[in-house]
C-alpha cells in the first residue's frame, strides 16, 4: 500500500496547543477523515484543525462514531464496530491509491481515542498497512493547567479512569490514590458529587469545562455545576495533597 495513515492529536480545543508536527501534517495530507459523535453534529476535531490549517484543498470526510461504552476485551456493539470497519473500508480505499489520510482527533490520540480502533480495524483488513500516531496536549494536562495545578508531585500516585464506573469501584480509586482523573463526567456529575461529599473530597476536587477553549469554566465549588447540563468536555480532577 502506498499511502500512509495518521492518527493526529489536535489538543483540547485552542488551535494554538496544536503541534508544529500536527500541523504540517495536516497541511502536507490530502485527505481528512474525521471523527463526530452525532450523526447530525460537527466534527470538534475538525474544528481545531481548521482554525489553523485551511480546508479549501482538501477531501473530508466526517464520519459518525456512536459514543457508547465500550468494554475491553469484549466485542463491542454491532453499531460501533460497522462505524470502525467503514471508515478502515474508506481509509484503504485512500491509501490503495497512493493518498496519505490523516484522522484528527481531540487531544491525545493515546487517551481514549476512537483513533486507535480505527487503526485495530486496518490492522485486520490490511496488514501490511503504513500508519503512526502523532501525540498532542491531552485534555488532562489542560485541564490541570486551567486550574492551575499539578496533576502529580514527588511520590503522588495518579490516576485517570472514566466517571461512568459503578460507585463501589470509583470509591475505592478515590481512597487509594493521591490524584484521581475523572473523565467522561458530563451525564453523571449528581452522582460523582455524592460520592466525593461522602468521602470528604468536596474541597479537594475541581471541575473544567472546556479547557483552553473561549468558553472555558473553572469551578472549585462543583457541586454549582448540579441543576445544569455540563459539557461534554468536562474533567474532574481531585487532588489530595
Ligand atoms: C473520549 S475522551 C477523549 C480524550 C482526549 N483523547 C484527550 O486526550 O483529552 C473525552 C473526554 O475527555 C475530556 N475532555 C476532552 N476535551 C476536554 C476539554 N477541552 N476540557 C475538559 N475535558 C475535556 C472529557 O472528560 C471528555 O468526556
Amino acid at each position: 500500500m502506498k499511502g500512509k495513515f495518521y492518527v493526529v492529536g489536535v489538543g483540547p480545543g485552542d488551535p494554538e496547543l496544536m503541534t508544529l508536527k500536527a500541523t504540517k501534517l495536516l497541511e502536507r495530507c490530502p485527505v481528512w477523515l474525521a471523527p463526530k459523535g452525532k450523526k447530525d453534529g460537527e466534527s470538534t476535531a475538525l474544528s481545531i484543525v481548521e482554525g489553523v490549517v485551511p480546508s479549501a484543498n482538501k477531501e473530508i470526510i466526517t464520519h459518525y462514531f456512536p459514543m457508547k461504552k465500550i468494554h475491553m476485551g469484549r466485542k463491542p456493539d454491532a453499531e460501533v464496530e460497522q462505524a470502525w470497519k467503514k471508515a478502515a473500508g474508506f481509509v484503504v480505499d485512500k491509501l490503495k491509491n497512493g493518498q496519505d489520510v490523516v484522522f484528527p482527533t481531540l487531544g491525545d490520540p493515546a487517551i481514549y481515542s476512537t483513533g486507535f480502533y480505527v487503526c485495530e480495524t486496518l490492522l485486520e483488513m490490511a496488514p501490511d498497512i503504513h500508519m503512526e500516531i502523532i501525540p498532542g496536549v491531552s485534555s488532562i494536562g489542560a485541564s490541570a493547567a486551567a486550574a492551575s495545578q499539578p496533576l502529580c508531585l514527588g511520590d503522588d500516585r495518579l490516576v485517570v479512569i472514566p466517571a461512568t464506573f459503578e460507585n463501589g469501584y470509583l470509591r475505592e480509586i478515590l481512597l487509594t490514590f493521591d490524584t484521581i482523573v475523572l473523565m467522561k463526567v458530563h451525564r453523571v456529575m449528581e452522582r460523582i458529587v455524592g460520592l466525593l461529599e461522602e468521602l470528604d473530597l468536596m474541597d479537594k476536587a475541581v471541575l473544567v469545562e472546556r479547557s483552553s477553549q473561549n468558553t472555558q469554566r473553572v469551578s472549585r465549588n462543583i457541586s454549582d455545576c448540579l441543576g445544569r447540563q455540563t459539557h461534554y468536555f468536562s474533567t474532574v480532577i481531585v487532588r489530595k495533597s
